[in-house]
């Protein structure tokens, strides 16, 4: 079997995003988190030991979070989000065995890491594969350090929230909820992961204390 297109695969994913009305955009624009999530995933692969399947991880890094497309309306997120990884199976399996490209053996373990991937540590007792452990700390890595600071604007930017009430916002309710922070690192499965997030923390945390000085006036205190 040839090496995946992954910039072709990719472009559908995209494709499918830009029908959606959540997942194109704003704090949740996944074109920008499956980019994040595919590269990292390259990154903890680099840095594996074990001998894994490069490119069944790399093309459920395209695929992960497909399964959001069918979620159309906030009532729709809010009842079934829980299920995007099922949804996601169904239509990672439709998607490449239309390409005719793929073997069948590969396009299961691919819709296998779809399924599972939010089947964390802290949520599901099972048995995981490398496979599977790289692909769901990449997924939370991603949203860390500077992704982790530029999501509460596009949250703010899409939710009409002043930037200044959006800084307040991060120096007070996001350091208790949201992303992940010292506390939970027990989500991620590896220690290089665990590595990898202190060095993001710190990197976010630089810039937080950054826009907190830059807003820093005696207009607003
Ligand atoms: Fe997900
Ligand atoms: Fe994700």
């Amino acid at each position: 079997m040839p090496p995946p297109d992954y910039k072709k695969l990719y472009e559908i994913v995209c494709d499918l995003y830009s029908n959606t009305e959540h997942f194109y955009y704003g704090q949740w624009d996944e074109t920008f988190f499956t980019l994040r999530v595919f590269e990292t995933c390259k990154d903890l692969i680099r840095k594996s030991k074990a001998s894994i399947e490069k490119e069944v991880i790399l093309t459920a890094a395209i695929f992960h979070d497909i399964g959001k497309t069918k979620l159309n309306t906030e009532e729709k997120i809010k009842k079934e989000w829980d299920d995007h990884p099922i949804y996601g199976a169904k239509l990672t399996r439709e998607i490449l065995t239309k390409q005719g490209k793929f073997e069948n053996d590969f396009i299961e373990k691919v819709v296998d890491l779809v399924k599972h991937h939010d089947d964390r540590p802290s949520k599901v007792d099972m048995i995981r594969s490398d496979e599977l452990k790289i692909l769901q700390d990449a997924d939370l890595l991603a949203d860390m350090g500077i992704a982790s600071f530029i999501r509460p604007f596009l949250y703010s930017g899409k939710n009409k929230r002043r930037t200044l009430e959006n800084v307040n916002y991060i120096k007070t309710e996001r350091r208790t909820n949201g992303g992940i922070s010292k506390e939970n690192l027990y989500r991620l499965n590896l220690r290089s992961s665990k590595r990898v997030a202190k060095k993001l923390m710190k990197e976010a945390e630089k810039l937080d204390n950054k826009i907190f000085k830059m807003t820093q006036s005696e207009l607003v205190e």
